[in-house]
Protein backbone atom coordinates (compact mmCIF):
# COMPACT_ATOMS: atom_id res chain seq x y z
CA UNK A 1 0.00 0.00 0.00
CA UNK A 2 1.42 3.88 -0.95
CA UNK A 3 1.72 6.25 0.78
CA UNK A 4 -1.30 8.43 -0.21
CA UNK A 5 -0.45 11.75 -2.19
CA UNK A 6 -2.15 14.70 0.01
CA UNK A 7 0.23 17.74 -0.74
CA UNK A 8 1.13 19.61 -3.49
CA UNK A 9 3.67 22.46 -4.12
CA UNK A 10 3.06 25.04 -7.41
CA UNK A 11 5.61 26.97 -7.60
CA UNK A 12 4.79 30.73 -8.38
CA UNK A 13 7.77 32.76 -7.13
CA UNK A 14 9.70 33.45 -10.87
CA UNK A 15 9.55 36.65 -12.43
CA UNK A 16 7.69 35.73 -15.74
CA UNK A 17 9.61 37.15 -18.00
CA UNK A 18 8.61 35.87 -21.32
CA UNK A 19 5.26 37.83 -20.49
CA UNK A 20 6.10 41.14 -19.45
CA UNK A 21 5.69 43.68 -19.72
CA UNK A 22 2.00 42.07 -18.39
CA UNK A 23 4.36 40.80 -15.37
CA UNK A 24 6.06 43.79 -14.56
CA UNK A 25 3.29 44.59 -11.70
CA UNK A 26 0.38 41.54 -11.96
CA UNK A 27 2.29 38.05 -10.86
CA UNK A 28 2.12 35.63 -14.25
CA UNK A 29 0.29 33.13 -12.35
CA UNK A 30 -2.65 35.80 -12.34
CA UNK A 31 -3.33 36.31 -15.25
CA UNK A 32 -6.63 35.43 -16.65
CA UNK A 33 -7.37 32.78 -18.95
CA UNK A 34 -11.55 34.18 -19.73
CA UNK A 35 -12.26 35.24 -16.46
CA UNK A 36 -9.99 33.31 -13.87
CA UNK A 37 -6.57 33.69 -13.06
CA UNK A 38 -5.16 30.26 -14.64
CA UNK A 39 -3.14 29.75 -11.18
CA UNK A 40 -7.52 29.00 -9.99
CA UNK A 41 -7.46 26.36 -12.64
CA UNK A 42 -4.13 24.49 -11.18
CA UNK A 43 -5.01 24.42 -7.85
CA UNK A 44 -8.87 23.00 -8.91
CA UNK A 45 -6.85 20.50 -10.72
CA UNK A 46 -4.98 19.37 -7.48
CA UNK A 47 -8.05 19.20 -5.06
CA UNK A 48 -9.82 17.54 -7.91
CA UNK A 49 -7.05 14.65 -8.06
CA UNK A 50 -7.61 14.79 -4.01
CA UNK A 51 -4.98 16.54 -2.92
CA UNK A 52 -6.00 18.00 0.63
CA UNK A 53 -2.83 20.56 1.19
CA UNK A 54 -1.94 23.25 -1.52
CA UNK A 55 1.37 24.79 -0.76
CA UNK A 56 1.94 27.63 -3.08
CA UNK A 57 5.79 29.24 -3.32
CA UNK A 58 5.70 33.15 -3.76
CA UNK A 59 7.93 35.80 -3.31
CA UNK A 60 8.24 39.52 -3.69
CA UNK A 61 5.17 41.69 -5.71
CA UNK A 62 3.44 37.78 -5.75
CA UNK A 63 1.29 39.27 -2.76
CA UNK A 64 -2.37 39.15 -5.47
CA UNK A 65 -1.70 35.62 -5.41
CA UNK A 66 -2.30 35.14 -1.21
CA UNK A 67 -5.56 37.63 -1.52
CA UNK A 68 -6.69 36.03 -4.74
CA UNK A 69 -7.36 33.22 -2.33
CA UNK A 70 -8.99 34.43 1.07
CA UNK A 71 -12.47 35.13 1.75
CA UNK A 72 -13.01 38.63 0.34
CA UNK A 73 -15.32 39.95 3.39
CA UNK A 74 -16.46 43.10 1.84
CA UNK A 75 -16.81 41.74 -1.70
CA UNK A 76 -18.90 38.96 -0.63
CA UNK A 77 -21.64 41.68 1.42
CA UNK A 78 -21.15 43.87 -1.68
CA UNK A 79 -22.61 41.25 -3.82
CA UNK A 80 -25.37 39.82 -1.44
CA UNK A 81 -26.32 43.45 -0.87
CA UNK A 82 -26.70 43.91 -4.51
CA UNK A 83 -28.69 41.11 -5.25
CA UNK A 84 -25.62 38.60 -6.59
CA UNK A 85 -26.29 36.06 -4.39
CA UNK A 86 -25.21 33.13 -7.43
CA UNK A 87 -21.98 35.22 -7.94
CA UNK A 88 -21.03 35.61 -4.42
CA UNK A 89 -21.95 31.88 -4.12
CA UNK A 90 -19.60 30.87 -6.56
CA UNK A 91 -16.83 33.18 -5.63
CA UNK A 92 -17.16 31.81 -1.72
CA UNK A 93 -17.53 28.07 -3.48
CA UNK A 94 -14.13 28.48 -4.98
CA UNK A 95 -12.49 30.08 -1.75
CA UNK A 96 -10.25 27.00 -0.51
CA UNK A 97 -11.40 25.55 3.21
CA UNK A 98 -9.50 27.43 5.59
CA UNK A 99 -5.85 25.27 6.40
CA UNK A 100 -5.81 23.78 3.15
CA UNK A 101 -3.92 26.14 1.10
CA UNK A 102 -0.84 27.48 2.90
CA UNK A 103 2.59 30.05 1.15
CA UNK A 104 5.94 29.91 1.85
CA UNK A 105 7.97 32.23 0.67
CA UNK A 106 10.81 32.14 -1.65
CA UNK A 107 13.17 35.55 -1.04
CA UNK A 108 15.29 34.55 -4.19
CA UNK A 109 14.09 33.34 -7.59
CA UNK A 110 16.87 30.90 -7.81
CA UNK A 111 15.05 28.52 -10.26
CA UNK A 112 12.65 25.76 -9.40
CA UNK A 113 14.09 23.24 -7.92
CA UNK A 114 14.96 25.71 -5.43
CA UNK A 115 11.22 26.79 -5.40
CA UNK A 116 10.06 23.09 -4.56
CA UNK A 117 12.82 22.64 -1.86
CA UNK A 118 11.62 26.44 -0.24
CA UNK A 119 8.25 23.86 1.01
CA UNK A 120 10.11 21.45 2.73
CA UNK A 121 9.09 21.63 5.76
CA UNK A 122 5.36 21.67 5.06
CA UNK A 123 5.46 18.69 3.35
CA UNK A 124 7.51 16.77 5.16
CA UNK A 125 8.51 13.13 4.64
CA UNK A 126 5.81 11.92 2.74
CA UNK A 127 5.49 11.90 -1.34
CA UNK A 128 4.24 14.62 -3.05
CA UNK A 129 2.78 16.85 -5.80
CA UNK A 130 4.20 19.33 -7.73
CA UNK A 131 1.89 21.11 -10.31
CA UNK A 132 3.83 23.89 -12.74
CA UNK A 133 0.56 26.85 -12.85
CA UNK A 134 1.67 27.91 -16.04
CA UNK A 135 0.82 24.64 -17.29
CA UNK A 136 -2.93 24.43 -17.98
CA UNK A 137 -3.49 21.27 -19.06
CA UNK A 138 -7.15 20.27 -20.13
CA UNK A 139 -8.63 16.74 -19.65
CA UNK A 140 -11.53 15.42 -18.97
CA UNK A 141 -9.30 13.32 -16.26
CA UNK A 142 -7.35 16.29 -14.50
CA UNK A 143 -3.61 15.20 -15.13
CA UNK A 144 -2.72 15.09 -11.87
CA UNK A 145 -5.27 12.51 -10.77
CA UNK A 146 -4.08 9.74 -13.05
CA UNK A 147 -0.75 10.04 -11.85
CA UNK A 148 -1.65 9.80 -8.38
CA UNK A 149 -3.30 6.66 -9.21
CA UNK A 150 -0.27 5.35 -11.18
CA UNK A 151 1.73 6.17 -7.66
CA UNK A 152 -1.26 4.31 -5.93
CA UNK A 153 -0.37 1.28 -7.85
CA UNK A 154 3.28 1.31 -8.63
CA UNK A 155 5.23 3.87 -6.06
CA UNK A 156 7.93 5.93 -7.01
CA UNK A 157 8.12 9.00 -8.79
CA UNK A 158 5.89 9.97 -11.83
CA UNK A 159 6.30 12.72 -14.28
CA UNK A 160 4.22 13.71 -16.78
CA UNK A 161 5.24 13.47 -20.37
CA UNK A 162 3.69 14.31 -24.23
CA UNK A 163 4.62 13.57 -27.38
CA UNK A 164 6.20 16.51 -29.61
CA UNK A 165 6.74 15.78 -33.14
CA UNK A 166 10.47 14.42 -33.71
CA UNK A 167 11.87 17.64 -35.06
CA UNK A 168 10.79 19.69 -32.27
CA UNK A 169 11.93 17.77 -29.94
CA UNK A 170 14.85 20.32 -29.77
CA UNK A 171 12.89 22.64 -28.12
CA UNK A 172 12.11 20.69 -25.01
CA UNK A 173 13.48 18.70 -21.80
CA UNK A 174 12.98 15.17 -23.38
CA UNK A 175 13.40 11.91 -21.38
CA UNK A 176 14.69 8.00 -22.41
CA UNK A 177 12.77 5.45 -21.49
CA UNK A 178 13.56 1.89 -20.97
CA UNK A 179 10.85 -1.11 -20.64
CA UNK A 180 10.77 -3.20 -17.16
CA UNK A 181 7.66 -6.21 -16.17
CA UNK A 182 6.57 -2.99 -14.71
CA UNK A 183 6.28 -0.74 -17.70
CA UNK A 184 8.53 1.94 -19.27
CA UNK A 185 10.79 3.89 -16.45
CA UNK A 186 12.81 6.96 -16.97
CA UNK A 187 16.56 6.51 -17.47
CA UNK A 188 17.57 10.18 -18.54
CA UNK A 189 16.13 13.32 -19.02
CA UNK A 190 18.07 15.86 -21.68
CA UNK A 191 17.13 19.23 -21.77
CA UNK A 192 17.04 20.59 -25.68
CA UNK A 193 18.99 18.10 -26.88
CA UNK A 194 20.76 19.45 -30.40
CA UNK A 195 18.92 18.57 -33.27
CA UNK A 196 18.66 14.82 -34.57
CA UNK A 197 19.91 13.48 -30.98
CA UNK A 198 16.98 13.54 -28.95
CA UNK A 199 16.62 9.70 -27.32
CA UNK A 200 12.74 10.34 -27.71
CA UNK A 201 9.80 12.60 -28.76
CA UNK A 202 8.73 12.27 -24.97
CA UNK A 203 9.22 15.77 -23.64
CA UNK A 204 8.29 16.74 -19.56
CA UNK A 205 5.35 18.38 -18.87
CA UNK A 206 3.98 20.52 -15.96
CA UNK A 207 3.39 17.53 -13.30
CA UNK A 208 5.71 15.44 -10.39
CA UNK A 209 4.83 13.10 -8.05
CA UNK A 210 8.11 12.85 -6.46
CA UNK A 211 9.39 11.14 -3.36
CA UNK A 212 10.72 13.30 0.12
CA UNK A 213 14.27 12.42 -0.55
CA UNK A 214 14.35 14.78 -3.47
CA UNK A 215 14.62 17.43 -0.45
CA UNK A 216 17.75 15.90 0.47
CA UNK A 217 19.27 16.36 -3.12
CA UNK A 218 18.07 19.85 -3.90
CA UNK A 219 19.62 20.91 -0.30
CA UNK A 220 23.56 19.76 -2.02
CA UNK A 221 22.33 20.87 -5.57
CA UNK A 222 24.58 23.31 -7.67
CA UNK A 223 23.02 25.70 -9.98
CA UNK A 224 22.65 24.35 -13.78
CA UNK A 225 21.28 25.69 -16.41
CA UNK A 226 20.75 29.11 -16.59
CA UNK A 227 22.57 29.71 -13.25
CA UNK A 228 19.86 28.55 -11.36
CA UNK A 229 18.72 25.08 -9.13
CA UNK A 230 17.12 22.86 -11.71
CA UNK A 231 14.63 20.38 -10.20
CA UNK A 232 15.36 18.08 -13.02
CA UNK A 233 18.98 18.14 -11.98
CA UNK A 234 17.82 16.94 -8.84
CA UNK A 235 15.71 14.29 -10.72
CA UNK A 236 18.51 12.63 -12.46
CA UNK A 237 20.19 12.31 -8.84
CA UNK A 238 17.12 10.90 -7.82
CA UNK A 239 16.48 8.46 -10.27
CA UNK A 240 20.02 6.33 -9.50
CA UNK A 241 18.40 5.25 -6.49
CA UNK A 242 14.78 5.28 -7.66
CA UNK A 243 12.03 4.27 -9.98
CA UNK A 244 10.97 7.77 -12.36
CA UNK A 245 7.79 6.66 -14.34
CA UNK A 246 6.22 8.23 -16.79
CA UNK A 247 2.85 9.39 -17.60
CA UNK A 248 1.96 9.98 -21.41
CA UNK A 249 -0.93 12.83 -20.80
CA UNK A 250 -3.21 12.85 -23.84
CA UNK A 251 -5.06 16.10 -23.26
CA UNK A 252 -4.21 19.44 -24.47
CA UNK A 253 -1.70 21.09 -22.63
CA UNK A 254 -1.18 25.24 -23.01
CA UNK A 255 1.92 26.54 -21.75
CA UNK A 256 0.15 30.00 -20.40
CA UNK A 257 3.84 31.40 -19.55
CA UNK A 258 4.59 32.56 -22.99
CA UNK A 259 2.32 34.80 -25.46
CA UNK A 260 1.02 31.97 -28.02
CA UNK A 261 0.30 29.43 -25.29
CA UNK A 262 -1.29 32.21 -23.04
CA UNK A 263 -3.50 33.13 -26.07
CA UNK A 264 -4.50 29.71 -27.84
CA UNK A 265 -5.07 28.74 -23.82
CA UNK A 266 -8.03 31.76 -23.93
CA UNK A 267 -9.25 30.78 -27.10
CA UNK A 268 -9.53 27.36 -26.29
CA UNK A 269 -11.28 27.70 -23.44
CA UNK A 270 -13.59 30.31 -24.54
CA UNK A 271 -14.61 28.33 -27.39
CA UNK A 272 -15.30 25.72 -24.83
CA UNK A 273 -18.07 28.00 -23.12
CA UNK A 274 -21.57 28.41 -24.56
CA UNK A 275 -22.00 31.76 -23.42
CA UNK A 276 -18.56 32.75 -25.24
CA UNK A 277 -17.97 30.69 -27.92
CA UNK A 278 -20.13 32.89 -30.32
CA UNK A 279 -18.06 35.69 -29.66
CA UNK A 280 -14.72 33.74 -30.55
CA UNK A 281 -15.66 33.55 -33.94
CA UNK A 282 -13.39 30.86 -35.11
CA UNK A 283 -13.54 27.47 -36.30
CA UNK A 284 -11.55 24.25 -34.40
CA UNK A 285 -9.34 24.33 -37.39
CA UNK A 286 -8.15 27.91 -36.29
CA UNK A 287 -7.95 26.55 -32.97
CA UNK A 288 -5.79 23.96 -33.76
CA UNK A 289 -3.81 26.55 -35.63
CA UNK A 290 -3.25 28.23 -32.81
CA UNK A 291 -1.82 24.77 -30.96
CA UNK A 292 0.67 23.91 -33.42
CA UNK A 293 1.99 28.09 -33.42
CA UNK A 294 2.22 26.91 -29.34
CA UNK A 295 5.06 24.13 -30.25
P1 LIG B 1 9.33 29.21 -15.43
O1 LIG B 1 10.75 29.19 -15.81
O2 LIG B 1 8.32 28.87 -16.46
O3 LIG B 1 8.88 30.62 -14.84
O4 LIG B 1 9.14 28.31 -14.15
P2 LIG B 1 9.56 32.01 -14.85
O5 LIG B 1 11.01 31.92 -14.48
O6 LIG B 1 8.69 32.86 -14.01
O7 LIG B 1 9.36 32.40 -16.39
P3 LIG B 1 10.28 33.19 -17.41
O8 LIG B 1 11.19 32.15 -18.00
O9 LIG B 1 10.99 34.28 -16.68
O10 LIG B 1 9.29 33.71 -18.43
C1 LIG B 1 8.00 27.47 -13.93
C2 LIG B 1 7.30 27.85 -12.64
O11 LIG B 1 8.24 27.86 -11.57
C3 LIG B 1 8.16 29.07 -10.84
C4 LIG B 1 7.56 30.10 -11.80
O12 LIG B 1 6.83 31.08 -11.08
C5 LIG B 1 6.70 29.27 -12.72
O13 LIG B 1 5.38 29.21 -12.27
N1 LIG B 1 9.49 29.47 -10.36
C6 LIG B 1 10.52 29.55 -11.23
C7 LIG B 1 9.65 29.76 -9.03
O14 LIG B 1 8.70 29.66 -8.21
N2 LIG B 1 10.88 30.16 -8.59
C8 LIG B 1 11.94 30.27 -9.41
O15 LIG B 1 13.04 30.62 -8.95
C9 LIG B 1 11.76 29.96 -10.78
Amino acid sequence: MQQKIRKAIIPAAGFGTRMLPATKSIPKELLTIVDRPVLDYIVAEAFASGIEHVIIVTGRMKGAIEDHFDHAFELDVSLRNAGKHPLADRIAQNTPAAGSISFVRQQQARGLGHAVWTARHIVGDEPFAVLLPDMLMVADRPCLKSMVDLHALQGGNVIAVERCAPEDAHKFGIVSLKPTADGPIVTGLVEKPAPGTAPSNLYISGRYVLQPEIFDILEKQTPGAGGEIQLTDAMLTLMETQAIRPFEFSGRTFDCGMPAGFVAANLHMAAARPDLAPYVGIEIEALSLARRAVA
